[in-house]
Order: structure tokens, then C-alpha cells, then sequence
């Protein structure tokens, strides 16, 4: 079975102009081809545990009638929680009991950074280096961590400890630069953040997540300038009897 979907991004580098290309998803996401391997084909063993089965009825509860296919992203998700990654089969799976067309599925799974079509490391290092992301330096972040790890863009530690891949704006722009390790969001940092960072996961400990400059998630780093006193309430100074 093939799967072919080809992407160049072109991201022009504020220092020497690099062309960053997101071929560097091949470490996650896998190449853009599926191919039968012995660890991941048709066959391979996967079904939802009694647990999730009830889950997805509830996630399938949620859409209309008749627009299961609706669910096809929150039922890929349980499936890579329960499997770690998402084989050929687990997604023939999800087109199984959502009932729509294997390849409906293989579109989204392909499409996102966040589905892994091969196994990654304990922890999953994904890098934005978007524009707004890349003007604030993220190139310096993506150099720490691959110094630090002594991995490149698409590849595991000998450890399977970490992957490291290079993505796509992930919405936190106002607190770039940013990477995203599993499901927490690591902000405003800086190349020694990040190596911090890897140092307590190393050691065991996750790290709280959210800005690393001192700000609250994403209010100005010199506080507040407007909207400084609690909101008083809908209909203020418009009902005379407020
Ligand atoms: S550009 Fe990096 S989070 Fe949006």
C-alpha cells in the first residue's frame, strides 16, 4: 500500500537566509510513503481496549447523526494514547468503527504533525520555526537541542529517550519561541531553557510547562497596560441601575 503526499516549506532564516524544508517530519510522522514493514503493516495486532471502545461512543455521541467520519481526529488521537504511535492497522481500525474509507483516515493522519506513523522517543520534541517563532531566534533553540541531544531534525536518540522534529506554527506565536515535548507547551525560551529543560526530563522530572521569561501565559512581559481592574460585569454604563 502507498501513501504519497510531497510538502516544501520554504522559511527564509534571518542570518544566512537557510531554506528550512519539512522533510525534517520523516522522524515522526514517518516518509511521506507508507510501505509495509515488518512492524507495521495491515496485520499488524491493534483494537481499542474496552475503555476506549466506550470512549469513542461518547466522542461518536457528540456529532450528528449519520457524521461519524466528524470524530476521525479525536478517535486517531485515542488510538496513538493507547498504542503510542499509529500503525497502518490502528488507523484501518479507526475507519473501521468510525465506518467511512481507510483513506479518509490515512488524509488526516498524514496531514498533522501531531499523528506519529512510527515510533518516536519517550519524549517527542516538536519545534516551531514559523515565522513569527523564527524571528525571535527559534533557529538558536533548534541548535541547542540538537547540540545537546547530538541528534538532528528527524532522528531518535540511541536512548529512544527523545525525537526531534522541526513543525509548523503550533498557536502559541505570542510566546515564541516555542517547542511543544509530548502533550506541554515550553515558551519564551532561550537556548539555555531549553537545555534545562531536557536536563530534568533527563533526570526524570517533568517541567512545569508555559513561558520560561517570568510572564503569565501570554500577558505583556512589562504587565499589564490596560484592563487592569477586574471586568465589572456585562450591561456596566449602559444600565442606569449599575
Ligand atoms: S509561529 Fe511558532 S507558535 Fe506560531
Amino acid at each position: 500500500m502507498y501513501l504519497t503526499i510531497t510538502k516544501i516549506r520554504p522559511v527564509i532564516s534571518t542570518s544566512e537566509m537557510s531554506l528550512h524544508r519539512s522533510a525534517a517530519r520523516a522522524g515522526a510522522g514517518g516518509i511521506f510513503v507508507h510501505r509495509d514493514t515488518p512492524d507495521n503493516n495491515p496485520d499488524t495486532p491493534f483494537d481499542f481496549t474496552e475503555e476506549n471502545k466506550k470512549r469513542i461512543e461518547a466522542i461518536i455521541s457528540m456529532y450528528p447523526v449519520g457524521h461519524k467520519q466528524a470524530a476521525t481526529i479525536p478517535v486517531l488521537d485515542l488510538a496513538q494514547r493507547q498504542h503510542g504511535w499509529l500503525p497502518i492497522s490502528a488507523m484501518n481500525k479507526v475507519a473501521e468503527v468510525l465506518e467511512i474509507a481507510p483513506m479518509r483516515v490515512y488524509e488526516v493522519a498524514t496531514f498533522y504533525t501531531m499523528f506519529l506513523r512510527q515510533p518516536v522517543g519517550k519524549y517527542f520534541i516538536q519545534i516551531c520555526t514559523t515565522t513569527p517563532c523564527m524571528l525571535c531566534n527559534s533557529d538558536s533553540i533548534l541548535e541547542a537541542i540538537q547540540n545537546k541531544l547530538g541528534i538532528k531534525v528527524g532522528e531518535t536518540t540511541p536512548d529512544k529517550m527523545f525525537t526531534l522534529i522541526e513543525v509548523e506554527c503550533l498557536g502559541a506565536c505570542v510566546n515564541a519561541p516555542m517547542v511543544q515535548i509530548n502533550d506541554n507547551y515550553y515558551e519564551d525560551l532561550s537556548p539555555k531553557d531549553i537545555e534545562d529543560i531536557i536536563d530534568e526530563l533527563k533526570a526524570g522530572r517533568i517541567p512545569p510547562p508555559g513561558p520560561r521569561n517570568g510572564r503569565f501565559s501570554c500577558e505583556p512581559a512589562g504587565g499589564l497596560t490596560s484592563l487592569t481592574e477586574p471586568p465589572k460585569g456585562p450591561g456596566f454604563g449602559v444600565r442606569p441601575d449599575l
